[in-house]
């Protein structure tokens, strides 16, 4: 099963996730990114749902590596990101940073591979240069407030963090057994086709890399669980099935008319919802 973007800041949100039950006790959970900003309220929702669920594996989405002001954990970039990890290693929760755990239950064996890497602009329309592409949305008003609260401390940038994150990701991948497939779990989409329906496209510079476009065939990946985009769907690249699994916001379960849809999904190995 899978959720992502709990946004657990919300009330509304919150009473959802604890309602969230597995329907079987042998049921795993990925929750790719946004359970929330303050550390607490991560550690939270993740402990809840590691008691409930047999596994749980989390990947962090932007919000989490925002440092908040009001947050009493003022950690902020990598350090945030490692600090999250070691909280996820006191409830048992899986990471990016642990051995990737295998699936051997129904269309097993399959590895569950949580990625942590980010977005490097590239994202951004053709033949436009980051700084033109940022400008355009500065103009527009459409700035993710990452640029604000995502500190890529300590690398230059976020862009910079991205590049690094990827050769650590691409050394793990490399490095599992390739007779088994993958499931992938990101924040962001691994490939780019799933922001085309933005309903604002300045926003798509913050949505993922062009690096990962090939990584659903060159990893084997079964199907490829994401969020960030709020916009829950199942699509299909290259015969991969993507499964966008958020929650989101309220305001926008309301004016989607979402709110009698499944919170959780069944991504592997079938899905329950499109
Ligand atoms: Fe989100
Ligand atoms: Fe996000």
């Amino acid at each position: 099963m899978a959720i992502s973007d709990l946004h657990v800041a919300y009330p509304e949100n919150r009473e959802i996730v604890e309602k969230l039950r597995p329907e079987s006790d042998s049921d795993w959970l990925l929750v790719p990114g946004d359970v929330g900003e303050f550390v607490a309220d991560v550690e939270w929702a993740l402990g809840l749902l590691k008691e409930r669920f047999a596994t749980v594996v989390w990947a962090p989405g932007n919000h989490e590596l925002w440092t908040p002001k009001d947050d009493p954990v003022k950690l902020r970039g990598e350090a945030r990101y490692r600090h999250l990890v070691e909280i996820c290693r006191g409830l048992g929760v899986l990471t990016p940073e642990d051995p990737y755990a295998v699936w051997e239950g129904p269309g097993g064996p399959v590895t569950i591979a949580p990625l942590f890497v980010l977005y490097d602009y590239t994202f951004r329309p053709p033949n436009t240069t980051k700084e033109e592409a940022m400008a355009w949305a500065h103009e527009t008003g459409v700035v993710c407030t990452d640029e604000f609260l995502l500190h890529p401390d300590p690398y230059p940038s976020r862009d910079a963090w991205c590049r690094a994150r990827l050769r650590e990701t691409r050394a793990r991948l490399d490095a599992r057994d390739p007779a088994i497939p993958t499931v992938l779990v990101n924040h962001f989409p691994l490939v780019r086709q799933p922001t085309d329906i933005l309903r604002y496209p300045q926003f798509a510079q913050w949505c993922g890399t062009v690096e990962t476009a090939d990584w659903h065939l060159k990893y084997n990946a079964a199907t490829v669980v994401y969020g960030h985009l709020h916009i829950p769907r199942t699509t299909w690249y290259d015969g991969v099935r993507f499964q966008e699994v958020s929650l989101g916001y309220p305001r926008e379960r309301r004016m989607y008319g979402r709110d009698d849809s499944p919170p959780l999904r069944e991504v592997f190995p079938s899905e329950d919802a499109t």
